[in-house]
């Protein structure tokens, strides 16, 4: 099951606090942990530990965090021949989380926005025996548009991630098989606060799925013939960092194992709830054993 991954590399610098800070405030953390992180390694990680073979493209400095976080990649067994190493400082996320879980993440770009759509072209090469290909709004979004064009004259298979919410071209819809917004994305791209709605507009505007992560209420898929709820998983979160990235990942493998879109939405579920039980972003990511097991439980 081959996948490729075109997207951004993080160092998470993560402080768990009692709450999240208020404007103006300064707050002292009780612990303060450095890890992988960036959307797409996310994805490309979590898709890994689940069983896909991934080849990641993207782009990180020549410092410190840039040797860690490819090292980390290479640890998972990705394949990394497509990350570009460039003077830009290495992308990377402050992250502040509270007792309950609740996030916020501000993220500095850096390399990230290094990844243009030649260096992708300069790549294709390592694409061709994948099948599927996951984009996230983390690098620039020329290159998403213009790879995600090629990429489609080749009859590869497009999932967009629509994180974090960005306005997209109304021409890079019909080229997408899959969109999963959550429900804050898709009230921006869709103009409107009903989920069914919204995920109307997307399908009228070209998008063949669209999938939408409604948390720890679990997931909806919508197309033009149906609509199918996913099984929410209950546990006890603590750090909902990554729990998207995890789904993502899961879905795209569960589809690609031929699951049918019900089963396919429970185990990425599953798998993005596990995500939610242990702090940071590639520390928290799940294993198949850990989400069959908790399938299997619930
Ligand atoms: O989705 C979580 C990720 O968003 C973090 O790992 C952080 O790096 C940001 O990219």
């Amino acid at each position: 099951m081959k996948i490729a991954v075109i997207g951004s590399i993080n160092m998470d610098l993560v402080l768990q606090v009692q709450r999240l800070p208020q404007k103006g405030e300064t707050l002292l953390a009780d612990h303060f942990k450095k890890v992988p992180g960036g959307k797409g390694a996310n994805q490309a990680v979590a898709a890994a530990r689940l069983g896909a073979d991934v080849t990641m493209l993207g782009a990180l400095g020549t410092d410190g965090f840039g040797d860690e976080l490819l090292e980390g990649l290479k640890k998972e067994r990705i394949n990394t021949d497509g990350i570009l190493r460039t003077e830009t400082p290495s992308g990377n996320a402050v992250i502040t989380v509270d007792e309950q879980g609740n996030n916020t993440i501000v993220v500095f770009s850096g390399a990230n926005f290094d990844v243009t759509e030649s260096w992708v072209y300069d790549k294709l090469e390592l694409l061709q025996e994948a099948e599927w290909i996951m984009f996230q709004l983390e690098t620039p979004m020329e290159t998403v548009e213009k790879s995600i064009q090629r990429l489609k004259s080749q009859d590869k298979k497009i999932l967009l991630n629509p994180a974090p919410a960005k306005d997209l071209a109304d021409t890079l819809y019909p080229m997408i098989d899959i969109i999963t917004p959550n429900e804050t994305e898709l009230a921006l791209l869709s103009g409107t606060e009903d989920i069914e709605a919204g995920a109307r507009i997307l399908l009228k505007k070209g998008v063949r799925q669209v999938v939408v992560t409604l948390g720890e209420k679990g997931s909806l898929a919508i197309n033009k013939e149906q609509i199918i709820e996913g099984k929410p998983y209950q546990v006890k979160a603590v750090d909902t960092t990554a729990a998207g990235d995890t789904y993502n990942a899961a879905l795209l493998i569960a589809l690609m194992e031929d699951k049918g879109m019900k089963e396919s939405l429970d185990f990425a579920n599953a798998a993005g709830a596990l995500a939610t039980t242990r702090i940071g972003a590639q520390s928290s990511l799940p294993t198949r054993n850990e989400v069959l097991e908790l399938i299997k439980k619930d």
